[in-house]
């Protein structure tokens, strides 16, 4: 597996996103309170909108939008909502994340 950098936790406020910008579309990142980092599409799978922007709850984001709660761990949607974001892994090596490579690109095909 190839690893991407993109920075250090301490870039991303606790419950707090960063949206990244990779060639494969946009990717949030986010912390959750205790130090969790997880990365998923920055795009709803309800209309689009942006999950980095959103509010962050334990494991989950609530969308801007529409308030759509979508889990941080599987993509999925919470609730009575359907659909789902792809999820791509994160390593984190002391302060360092890092995104896997594959994930981004099989996300374009
Ligand atoms: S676009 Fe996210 S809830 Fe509608």
């Amino acid at each position: 597996m190839n690893w991407i950098s993109i920075g250090v936790i301490s870039d991303i406020p606790r419950r707090g996103a960063r949206c990244v910008a990779t060639p494969q579309g946009k990717v949030a990142v986010f912390r959750t309170q205790d130090d969790q980092v997880y990365a998923i599409d920055d795009h709803c799978p309800h209309k689009g909108g942006p999950l980095s922007q959103g509010i962050v709850h334990g494991a989950a984001v609530t969308c801007p939008l529409h308030n759509w709660v979508i889990s941080l761990e599987t993509g999925k949607a919470l609730g009575a909502d359907e659909g789902a974001v792809r999820v791509i892994p994160v390593k984190v090596e002391g302060e360092r994340l890092f995104l896997a490579q594959e994930a981004l690109a099989s996300r374009a095909a």
